[in-house]
């Protein structure tokens, strides 16, 4: 691990409907960690849903509003941060979560997300004619960067309880806790 690199913090970063919210928000609870979803936080201070943010300013816009928190995260301490999908595709995000926080991407196929989307209609890059091809252009577009997550985590075939298991324990292997003088 880099020098300049001090774990702080633990990232879940991962497509769309991969269950990063839910398996954040538990491995903060084993953690005893404090929790904060990307997108929760920007509904919370714009007072909007992202997909009124999408419609009216535009997915620009949003990415950069999402670089400003990239930066503010920085300064997190002991906290599981969930980010929206395409957080770290954006920039050098995934660089800048990487300096304070482990990160952790989960994964699932095009197939599985799309059964797991299609109950929500929330997400405005789904909102098409043809979304699992759209999954499936998107996952692939942006596989090379959930790839250079510390550790990769296929949630299809896994119960939450595992995943959550499986991530705390590899977490508390890498984790620097401060040193008392
Ligand atoms: C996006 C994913 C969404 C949200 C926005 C854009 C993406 O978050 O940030 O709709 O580009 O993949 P979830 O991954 O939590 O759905």
């Amino acid at each position: 691990m880099s020098p300049d690199r001090h774990i702080r913090n633990l990232a879940v970063i991962g497509f769309m409907a991969t269950g990063k919210s839910t398996v954040g928000r538990l491995v903060a609870r084993e953690l005893r960690f404090d929790f904060v979803d990307t997108d929760a936080l920007i509904e919370s201070r714009l007072r909007r849903p992202i997909r009124a943010v999408f419609e009216t300013e535009g997915e620009a816009w949003f990415r950069d509003y999402e670089r400003t928190l990239v930066i503010e995260l920085a300064g997190y301490d002991k906290t599981v941060i969930a980010t929206g999908g395409g957080l770290p595709v954006y920039q050098d995000n995934l660089e800048q979560l990487k300096r304070h926080a482990y990160v952790i991407c989960l994964w699932a196929a095009p197939e599985a997300i799309w059964r797991r989307a299609r109950r929500h209609a929330h997400r405005p890059l789904l909102q098409t004619a043809n979304p699992l091809e759209r999954i499936e252009e998107l996952l692939a577009a942006r596989g090379p960067y959930y790839r250079q997550a510390d550790m990769l985590v296929e949630t299809e075939f896994r119960s939450v309880n595992r995943i959550v298991q499986l991530i705390t324990y590899q977490f508390r292997s890498v984790w620097n806790p401060p040193t008392v003088p």
